[in-house]
């Protein structure tokens, strides 16, 4: 696990940005279409702000008309919810951004039933287990991702491609991709900022495997890559040898598996 080490957030949210538009052009030239999912939390508004703001290089990059946004996950609440995923990347990005394809999670509605209807969504949208060019991913200082929490039966699920697992701690239940989903994307990147993540981080990246405990450690595409987009204060008790310092060098982002 090769962490690519930056500055600050907005570095890493710079680096993810120029990842997004080059997986974009590809995607487009290859499919003539981009199918991206994005997390929730704090740590992406950045990126997605980035993505959108017309001061930035990105956003005339980007095919917005051919770019399917979906999400890895949302809470159980309304899309105009404080806590809804979707109003945080819609405020970030899309209500500024050229008009664009968003599938959002249904979170005002029952989570099995929203879970359900996404799943449903999928299956008409790819023949087979969704194979998406590109994945946004975050990390709870619990060491989860998605919606896939410690211990959660949601872990072991092969076949449903989207389930609603209740969070015991969070005392509430949430919609999320499953890991046939995450681990059939082309590119998974974690967005992993602060020295709240630094604990976390070091667990997850250690040798000692055990994603049942840590679920970001699950994530680990067939055929795809997993890169590590992490500031100096995430990255701070992790041993250096699995560090590279490569600022905002991101043809080291495209590298094949
Ligand atoms: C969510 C996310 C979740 C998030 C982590 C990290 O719905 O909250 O999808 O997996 O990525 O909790 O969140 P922060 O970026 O806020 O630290």
């Amino acid at each position: 696990m090769e962490l690519k080490v930056f500055e600050s957030p907005e570095e890493v949210a710079r680096a993810a940005a120029q990842h997004f538009v080059e997986l974009c052009r590809d995607a487009v030239a290859r499919n003539n279409g981009f199918a991206v999912a994005l997390s929730g939390g704090s740590t992406p508004k950045l990126l997605y702000a980035l993505l959108a703001d017309p001061k930035e290089p990105f956003r005339d990059q980007i095919a917005w008309k051919k770019t399917f946004f979906l999400f890895t996950d949302e809470r159980n609440v309304p899309p105009d919810h404080p806590d809804s995923n979707y109003r945080m990347a819609h405020e970030a990005m899309f209500a500024h951004a050229p008009r664009t394809t968003v599938a959002r999670i249904s979170g005002e509605k029952p989570a099995d039933q929203a879970a359900e209807e996404y799943e449903h969504f999928l299956g008409d949208m790819f023949e087979e287990t969704p194979d998406l060019d590109l994945i946004f991913l975050g990390l709870g200082e619990d060491g989860h991702t998605a919606s896939l929490f410690p211990h959660s039966p949601a872990l072991k699920e092969t076949e449903r491609l989207v389930v609603a697992p209740w969070v015991e701690k969070l005392n509430a239940y949430r919609i999320t991709l499953t890991l046939p989903v995450l681990n059939n994307a082309n590119s998974v990147v974690f967005l992993v900022t602060g020295t709240s993540k630094a604990a976390v981080l070091r667990e997850v990246n250690s040798p000692n495997k055990n994603p049942d405990l840590y679920p970001a450690q699950a994530i680990s595409p067939t055929n795809g890559a997993v890169s590590w987009l992490v500031d100096k204060a995430a990255a701070r008790l992790c041993s250096h040898n699995n560090s590279s310092n490569t600022g905002a060098d991101n043809d080291l982002l495209n590298k094949n598996p």
